[in-house]
């Protein structure tokens, strides 16, 4: 019954964190595109009113402007854009947390790469946030933060090399998440650190008659420019658990890379269109680079993973039911485990059968299942897998 209420729990925790989510992006998206469309003012528009921008939605009219500095007098209700990005970050800590440390020997620890304990594992991925803001932010603040490329360039390598480390010591979709919930917290701190403290410092000053502090201003564009950019690849990682051919892959930490690498380009791409600039190479650079990762994490023809000898259909079933059906069965006996997880089902001939092609995508051509090789399966029991898959997938 615990176990059942916690994943209701967990459900909904999920539910909500991809909601708040949703929201920060989408308010995000849309003042970004705001921002790139508006035009000069037609007409009638108060003296400090810079910009303005006319738009048809949901069966109504819409005319936003946007002020050069402020407006003479501040509205009665001035809206903030905060709660958004504090809930999807809230959340994603409970998500985190639920999942990767509550399930840290499932999901966050690989026996094969490092003993660590739980605590240890779960020690590190809050170090990992927590360091990880402190690094960033200082960085944003020294010198190096009035040189965009190079803090770019400098914040990327540091990124490659985390997330390098962490897939040595961590299961290779645990690192991806670790990364990921890191972009996820600057993103979030960025808003309330940066961002929301230039807003009110502005509001402030124009209360008390005085101009705004202008280095706050900078470092909020700063920290606003870098959330731009994290939103692709951060919405890459929250999905990545989903695909084991990215982070399943031996050279994981660099698929890692070179995805964000494409997607903040294409964000790029967005951007420099946004402002009206010419951009044409970007895009096709961007989709040739995603095919040529497609190509090059090819999984080596399955030769290597493939047994020499024919392999019988009880040689497999035998396989499957000690390493996959303890989980995989409409009564799992894996400990902790009340149903078959994603309804995925190997307790039967027919339904081995029915799954070879994801038998063989999970557990042979990547090693994702099974997950954190808590039933010890052996290569050679790999190979039979991948075999009897290549040779048809027949219960004789
Ligand atoms: C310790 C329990 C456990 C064992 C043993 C196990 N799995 Fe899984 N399996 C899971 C869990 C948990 C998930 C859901 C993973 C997730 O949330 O990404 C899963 C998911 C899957 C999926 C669906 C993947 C997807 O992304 O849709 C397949 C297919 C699968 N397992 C196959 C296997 C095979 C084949 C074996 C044996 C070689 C195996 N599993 C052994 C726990 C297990």
């Amino acid at each position: 019954m615990s176990d059942h209420l916690l994943q209701w729990f967990e459900t909904l925790i999920r539910w909500f964190h991809i909601t708040a989510g949703a929201a920060w992006i989408g308010t995000s998206f849309y003042f970004n595109w705001l921002n790139n469309n508006l035009r000069a003012p037609e007409g009638d528009a108060e003296p400090e009113v810079g910009s303005e921008l006319w738009a048809v939605h949901g069966g109504g009219f819409y005319r936003v402007l946007k002020y050069k500095v402020a407006p003479a007098r501040l509205p009665g209700t001035l809206h903030w854009f905060k709660w958004e990005a504090y809930f999807t970050w809230i959340s994603g800590v409970v998500l985190l947390s639920l999942v990767y440390f509550l399930g840290a020997s499932v999901f966050l620890l690989d026996p094969s790469k490092s003993s660590l304990s739980p605590g240890a594992g779960i020690g590190i991925g809050v170090g990992v946030l927590a360091v990880g803001w402190l690094v960033y932010d200082l960085l944003c603040k020294s010198p190096l933060g009035r040189q965009k490329v190079a803090l770019a360039a400098l914040g990327f390598a540091l990124f490659t090399g985390l997330a390098f480390g962490l897939c040595q010591i961590f299961s290779s979709r645990g690192a991806y998440i670790l990364v990921g919930a890191l972009i996820g917290t600057i993103m979030a701190g960025n808003v309330f650190f940066g961002i929301i403290p230039a807003q009110r410092e502005m509001v402030d000053a124009m209360t008390a008659g005085r101009d705004p502090d202008p280095a706050k201003g900078k470092s909020a564009a700063l920290r606003s420019l870098h959330n731009n950019y994290f939103t692709l690849p951060v919405l890459f990682i929250m999905i990545s658990n989903h695909y084991p051919h990215t982070y399943g892959h031996a050279w994981d930490w660099a698929i890692l890379a070179a995805l964000a690498l494409i997607s903040a380009s294409v964000r790029h791409w967005f951007n420099l269109r946004g402002r009206g600039e010419k951009n044409v190479w970007i895009l096709p650079v961007a989709t040739v680079a995603m095919v040529a990762l497609a190509l090059v994490s090819a999984p080596k023809s399955t030769a290597t993973a493939a047994a020499s000898q024919p392999v019988t259909f009880a040689q497999v079933q035998n396989i499957v039911q000690t390493r996959c059906a303890p989980c995989h069965a409409d009564h799992p006996t894996f400990e902790g485990t009340t149903s078959a997880p994603k309804d995925v089902r190997l307790d039967t001939a027919e339904r081995i059968v029915a799954a070879a092609a994801q038998i063989k995508a999970k557990s042979v051509t990547t090693q994702y299942m099974p997950l954190a090789n808590l039933t010890q399966m052996t290569p050679e029991e790999r190979a039979v897998l991948g075999r009897w898959v290549d040779d048809g997938a027949r219960a004789e």
